[in-house]
C-alpha cells in the first residue's frame, strides 16, 4: 500500500511556516467527505471504476496487440492518461515490443507527418479516444487518419477503436453510422478522471500491463481514503493539508517530485488534473511537474531559497525493480580517487539517499514537504497512486469551495477557434478574433 508521510508539514519539523494539530481543527472536513460519499456531483463516476467489466477492454486489447503500431488520438485526459501508464509500467516499450505506440496529442502538422512516414497504416491500428466526441484537435487528427486509411483501401472498421461517450456526441453518432469498434467513457467519468477506464486501459492491455491489477490498486486505496477520518485516510488529510498551507501560509503551487524516470509524465497527468481542477473563480494552485534527481540540479535551489510559497510533494520509490552496483574503477588519475566513495554502492541507493537528502534539506530550510511512499512502480501501486490523487483533487476542490469537476475556463478559447476556422453558429467569435487581429499594434 502507497503512505504518505505529513511529518514536515508540520511546525514541529518546519517552524513557523509549519501548521500546528489545532489548525486541523478549524475545518469543516466531514463535510467535503460527506460531498464525496454522498455523490453530491454527477461526475464521481470515477469511484465506480474500480468494479468495471473488463471483458470488451480486454478482447480488443488483444485485438490491438496483432498490429505493429497503435496511434493514440486524444488531448488532456484522454492522452495524458495512456502516456503515464505506458512510461511508468513499460518503460521503453517502443524499443522493445509491438505494438510500437505513438500518442498524438496536439495539432502540430510536423508531428503527425512524422508519424505517418514512420508507421505503415496496413499494420496500424488507431485508438481515437474523446469523451464528449468533439474536441477539435482530436477529431481534426482523425480526419486526417481516416482520409489516410481510405487512401490506402484499407477497411476503417478494422483500423479503428473510438473511446467515447456512453451515447453523446459526435464520435458515438460516427461509431453507431459505421459500426466502428468502440469502447466507453461513462458519461459520469469528466475526462480527467477517465485514465481507469478504456481511456488508460486499453493501451494498458495491449501492451501487457494488466488492468484487473490496475483496479484492485484502486479498491485497495479506495477503502481507506474514503472515510472522514484524518489520522487514518491519508487522501482527505493530504487535501486539508494543501488548503490549510494555502490559505494560512500562503502556499500556492504544488510541485510533484517523483523521485523516478518512470513517473515523469504521471506528473504530466498530475498537473492536468490539479490545475483543470482547481484553478477557478480566482482560486487554485499551481502544480508544477518535476523528477528527481535530475531536478535537483534544476529547479530545488529556487525552491529552497525563492519564494516560500511552494509544497513539496516527493515520491519515494522503494524498490526499483532493478538495480546496478557503481563499480570500484583502477585509474591512474587521482581525481577518480575523489569519486571512490561511491564504488560498491548501488544506484538505487544513491538515488534514495539523494530523495532523502532533498527532504532534510527543505526541511531544514523550513520548506513543507510531503512524500508519498509507493513500494514499487507495479499495476497494482501505480492503481493506487492515480486514485489516491483523483481523491486529494476531489477533495481539495471543495474544501476550497469550487466545483472541481469542470472547467468554464478552457470553453472561450475553444469558441473562439470554432468561429475562426468557421463552425456553424460561432461567425460572432470570428469577428472578435478578427477585431483582435486588427487591433494588435505594439510588434516590435
Ligand atoms: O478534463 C477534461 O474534461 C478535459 O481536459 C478533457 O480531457 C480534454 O479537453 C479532452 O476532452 P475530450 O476527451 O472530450 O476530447
Amino acid at each position: 500500500m502507497i503512505k504518505v508521510d505529513f511529518t514536515n508539514v508540520m511546525v514541529d519539523s518546519i517552524g513557523q511556516r509549519g501548521l500546528k494539530s489545532s489548525d486541523y481543527e478549524l475545518i469543516n472536513y466531514t463535510l467535503a467527505f460527506r460531498k464525496i460519499s454522498s455523490r453530491s456531483y454527477a461526475e464521481l463516476g470515477f469511484l465506480d471504476l474500480w468494479k468495471q467489466d473488463l471483458s470488451e477492454i480486454k478482447r480488443l486489447g488483444k485485438y490491438a496487440s496483432g498490429f505493429d503500431n497503435m496511434i493514440i488520438l486524444g488531448i488532456g485526459g484522454s492522452a495524458l492518461g495512456p502516456r503515464a501508464i505506458m512510461e511508468a509500467l513499460k518503460p521503453f516499450h517502443n524499443f522493445k515490443a509491438k505494438p510500437k505506440v505513438f500518442i498524438y496529442d496536439n495539432v502540430d502538422p510536423l508531428t503527425l507527418s512524422e508519424i505517418l512516414d514512420l508507421v505503415d497504416l496496413k499494420n496500424t491500428i488507431i485508438n481515437v479516444i474523446t469523451k464528449s466526441g468533439s474536441t477539435a484537435e482530436t477529431m481534426a487528427s482523425f480526419m486526417i487518419l481516416w482520409q489516410s486509411l481510405k487512401d490506402k483501401g484499407l477497411d476503417i472498421t478494422k483500423h479503428v477503436i473510438a473511446t467515447t461517450d456512453t451515447q453523446k456526441g459526435d464520435l458515438r453518432k460516427i461509431v453507431n453510422d459505421y459500426k466502428l469498434m468502440s469502447l466507453e467513457v461513462p458519461s459520469n467519468v469528466g475526462g480527467r478522471f477517465s485514465v481507469l477506464c478504456a481511456v488508460g486501459l486499453l493501451l494498458a492491455e495491449t501492451i501487457g500491463i494488466d488492468s484487473t491489477e490496475l483496479l484492485k490498486g484502486v479498491s485497495d486505496i479506495d477503502a481507506i481514503c474514503l472515510n472522514d477520518n484524518i489520522s487514518t485516510n491519508p487522501a482527505l488529510r493530504f487535501a486539508l493539508t494543501c488548503y490549510l498551507l494555502h490559505t494560512i501560509k500562503g502556499i500556492n503551487m504544488t510541485i510533484l517530485f517523483p523521485y523516478s524516470d518512470q513517473l515523469r509524465r504521471f506528473s504530466e497527468w498530475f498537473c492536468q488534473l490539479w490545475a483543470e481542477s482547481l484553478g477557478k473563480e480566482g482560486r487554485g494552485l499551481t502544480p508544477y511537474p518535476s523528477v528527481g534527481t535530475t531536478d535537483q540540479h534544476s529547479q530545488l535551489q529556487l525552491w529552497m531559497e525563492g519564494p516560500a510559497d511552494k509544497l513539496v510533494v516527493f515520491i519515494a520509490i522503494d524498490d526499483y525493480g532493478r538495480d546496478i552496483t557503481i563499480p570500484s574503477i583502477e585509474c591512474k588519475f587521482n581525481d577518480f580517487a575523489n569519486q571512490s566513495y561511491l564504488s560498491g554502492h548501488k544506484l538505487s541507493n544513491l538515488i534514495k539517499v539523494e530523495q532523502e537528502a532533498s527532504e532534510i534539506a527543505l526541511t531544514k530550510n523550513s520548506r513543507p514537504n510531503i512524500t508519498i511512499k509507493i513500494p514499487k512502480i507495479d499495476a497494482y501501486h501505480f492503481g493506487q497512486l492515480f486514485s489516491f490523487f483523483e481523491l486529494c483533487t476531489a477533495y481539495t476542490g471543495i474544501l476550497l469551495n469550487i466545483n472541481p469537476f469542470d472547467q468554464p475556463g478552457v470553453e472561450e478559447g475553444k469558441n473562439l477557434t470554432y468561429g475562426m476556422m468557421g463552425k456553424k453558429g460561432y461567425d460572432a467569435k470570428r469577428q472578435e478574433f478578427e477585431e483582435y487581429r486588427k487591433m494588435k499594434r505594439l510588434i516590435i
